[in-house]
């Protein structure tokens, strides 16, 4: 696979096995520290730390199984660590109550693996959704049309506005369900595994909207991914997830340059 590389200068210089260092000149939108999580003698997490800085587009990387569901599921609150901290736009997701978690996460969007698109609605239907269930953040919106009409445009999907989820392919699916998570213009966008099953020149596509919804909104992005062409072009910082730790930190050229054996194995072919 080739991907188009334009890839912007890393912003933030990070050390291996070393948590980052905080850079004054970017806010961090997300911190983990220390995080553990066990199921029983499954220790899963075991001390895992994240920062992710305001506008930045950080790729996390780990084996099957290695946690990367389970720490986003305690990023958003719908799973609680054994131990740690984790803050997200500064607040301590541990502390919250329930509204208040509700209000946070309609600043978080999270693409599904797969799309996750509801099979009986419309795309309109399965994107206005969210704004009935944020209501408190969009106010009444009495006509739905220009946002749904502005976040299909932003991944050229507008003319899809009445199918069925049935009558998309599984590219524009995933595109349908991007403009899902951006139509409550989320801060942060969470992407679990965008491009999987994927052809490559629709991955490509994929990964290519992200960038521009980054460019446009400015969001600051979490990307679960096993596809290191993925992540070569789209992160400026990664972090690799082994053995329940941020085992190491870098930018692609960093780490692919590495010659730790548990850093090579990621990027063998
Ligand atoms: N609710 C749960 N109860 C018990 N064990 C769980 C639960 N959720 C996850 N696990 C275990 O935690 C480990 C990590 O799972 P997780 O889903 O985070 O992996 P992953 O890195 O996302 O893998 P994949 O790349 O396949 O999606 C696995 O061993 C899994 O069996
Ligand atoms: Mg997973």
């Amino acid at each position: 696979m080739n991907y188009d590389m334009n890839k912007d200068t890393p912003k933030i210089k990070t050390n291996e096995h070393q948590k980052s260092k905080d850079n004054f000149e970017q806010k961090a939108v997300i911190r983990l520290n220390n995080v553990t999580k066990s199921f029983g003698e499954n220790h899963v997490l075991n001390g895992f730390n994240l920062v992710l800085y305001e506008g930045e587009n950080l790729v996390v990387m780990g084996k099957s199984g290695s946690g990367k569901s389970v720490m986003i599921k305690c990023l958003v609150g719908l799973m609680a660590p054994d131990s740690g901290y984790i803050e997200v736009m500064g607040k301590e997701i541990s502390t919250l109550d329930r509204q208040t978690l509700d209000e946070l996460r309609s600043d978080i969007g999270f693409l599904f693996q797969g799309s996750a698109l509801y099979d009986s609605m419309t795309v309109r239907e399965n994107l206005e959704f969210p704004m009935r269930r944020h209501r408190d953040k969009l106010g009444i919106v009495k006509d739905t049309t220009p946002l749904v009409l502005e976040a299909l445009e932003n991944v050229g999907l507008a003319h899809t506005m009445n199918l069925m989820p049935d009558e998309l392919s599984g590219g524009m699916k995933r595109r349908v369900a991007l403009a899902r998570t951006l139509i409550l213009k989320p801060k942060i966008i969470l992407y679990d595994e965008p491009t999987s099953g994927l052809d490559p020149i629709t991955a490509k596509e994929i990964i290519e909207l992200m960038r521009s919804i980054q460019k446009k909104y400015g969001t600051s992005s979490l990307i679960i991914t096993h596809d290191v062409d993925c992540a070569r072009v789209i992160s400026e910082r990664m972090v690799l997830l082994v053995d329940g730790i941020n085992y190491a930190e870098g930018t692609y050229s960093e780490l692919s340059a590495s010659t730790d054996p548990k850093v090579e194995a990621f990027f063998k072919k």
